[in-house]
């Protein structure tokens, strides 16, 4: 007789006790040289990884709704001659320091952290948090700490001390929107090839304006403008390319009446409408072109595009799209997500007709996927190599991220660094190496939370050898909530 091995229904590669610990708050703040390392770090990876995501995930007694309603926490990893320093430090919102000195919640959050005391003391509380969480750039000679609904804050990029909201030299005024999510245009053509900074902010409501913003490296505002589409839109990230700022205006209602009588964060009342397409909007990057082009699509959800770039009379997008999105539930527990019910990010390519406004679409990734990025002289340009989080087998399903997959999209070919069992992945960033040629000539920077020893690893990766073992192992002493996004800097703060 045979002996087979029968898988059993738990022959997943994780353990969801340790991945649910990587939700724990870090309330700590730390200064210190990393000096637990495995391999060596390379001497030429020179300049500083910024990183945001939530630090706290409850508030004195209270356990926050949604990691998304965490406060922001910016973790800093310097890199000179072969050393690394870590140092975090936690945005000063005006929120964060009142609920700290409170020992409460005193904020509502988008994604339904209410304060306690019930209906009544959320009623007609429309006071959100700006939380600044979300995402972390060094541009024009600031560190700025994005959180999409609301202004950025400032922060030394020495010290990470707080230096308060920033209103980008009067582009912004109190209140505005700032997209968490800019890309930077390695050569704009409108600037002889400079580099600029290309950002965003919607203002929903019955029709949606957007606004687009082009910044140049010394932070004087280029370009400004705005152009109104009609219907709600919830828009997180959007790309570009050289001539074009893109936007997938996701089928979603909103329904704001529960959020205005205090039973629902905003975030829950956002309800997707699987069964209606999606449209693109493709607004001219040069304010004096207005012909802005829109296409329908069937897509599903997109979070968050990788890349996008012009070729003969077509725009090219890739992103991560989820076929159904399930909203955010006001008795749920974001931890005891049962993965198996949710649709996976996959990742597709869109290819937008400029001539007939006809779009085809072809999937290039099944495999659950998220946080895709890639060499940054690609962006808005024709690329070949993807680097994402994923799972680290394509089972069809959702699971969390353990492994970085590196794509070739020229030959189809995969390469998988798996963290698995007790590591999960965060976003990886590219960084090329000096003076490199080929496109994937560089370092994949990701952090990674070892749910069986409750602590973080920054792990740096041979984006030539991918599969290959990982160049340093950067141990740190403790944990990192899961984070949202980062950015690298040529410059080293230490
Ligand atoms: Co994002």
């Amino acid at each position: 007789m045979t002996n087979t091995i029968t898988p059993s229904a738990s022959s997943q590669p994780y353990n969801l006790e340790e991945w649910k610990r990587g939700y724990d708050s870090q309330p700590n703040e730390y200064d210190y040289e990393i000096t637990e390392i495995e391999g060596e770090i390379p001497v030429e990876l020179s300049g500083t990884l910024f990183r945001n995501g939530p630090g706290l995930l409850d508030i004195g007694e209270s356990a926050i709704h949604h990691p998304f309603d965490g406060d922001g926490m910016i973790s800093a990893f310097s890199f000179q001659d072969g050393k690394a320093y870590y140092r975090n430090r936690f945005v000063q919102t005006e929120a964060y320091v009142k609920e700290k000195e409170a020992g409460k919640i005193l904020y509502r959050g988008v994604f339904g952290t209410q304060k306690p005391g019930g209906l009544f003391s959320n009623i007609f509380d429309l006071k959100l948090k700006n939380i600044a969480n979300t995402g972390v750039i060094y541009w024009g000679g600031k560190l700025l700490a994005l959180w999409e609904a609301a202004e950025p804050h400032r922060l030394d990029p020495q010290t990470l001390e707080t230096m308060g909201i920033d209103y980008l030299d009067g582009v912004l005024s109190p209140g505005d929107a700032f997209s968490a999510h800019p890309w930077i245009d390695p050569s704009c053509e409108l600037d002889d090839g400079a580099p600029c900074m290309v950002n965003f902010r919607v203002d929903p409501g019955l029709s949606s304006k957007i606004t687009l913003f082009e910044f140049a490296p010394d932070g004087k505002l280029l370009r400004q403008h705005a152009h109104s589409i009609p219907g709600f839109s919830f828009i997180h990230d959007f790309i570009i390319t050289p001539n074009y700022a893109i936007f997938f205006q996701n089928p979603v209602n909103f329904n704001p009446l529960p959020f205005l009588f205090g039973m629902r964060g905003a975030g829950e009342c956002v309800e997707f409408q699987p069964q209606k397409p999606t449209n693109v909007v493709l607004i001219p990057r040069d304010p004096s072109n207005k012909e802005v082009k829109t296409f329908s699509v069937e897509s599903g959800f997109v979070f968050h595009h990788a890349n996008a770039f012009e070729r003969d009379s077509q725009v090219i997008v890739d992103s991560i799209t989820y076929q159904t999105l399930p909203q955010v539930q006001p008795d749920s527990n974001y931890k005891e997500v049962d993965f198996n019910s949710l649709d996976p990010g996959q990742l597709w390519r869109f290819k937008l007709n400029l001539e007939d406004g006809t779009v085809e679409r072809e999937m290039l990734e099944s495999r659950c996927c998220e946080f895709p990025t890639h060499n940054p002289d690609k962006v808005g340009r024709d690329y070949r190599y993807l680097y994402i989080g994923a799972i680290p087998e394509d089972t069809g399903s959702n699971a969390p991220l353990q492994a970085i997959l590196k794509l070739d999209i020229e030959t189809g070919e995969r390469e998988t660094h798996s963290f698995a069992p007790s590591g999960f992945v965060s976003e990886p960033i590219f960084v090329a190496k000096p003076n490199a040629e080929a496109e994937d000539a560089g370092w994949v920077l990701t952090l990674v939370y070892d749910g069986s020893k409750h602590r973080s690893t920054l792990a740096i990766l041979d984006a030539e050898n991918l599969a290959g073992d990982a160049i340093a192992l950067l141990h740190l002493k403790h944990h990192i909530p899961y984070g949202l996004h980062g950015s690298w800097c040529d410059e080293v703060f230490s």
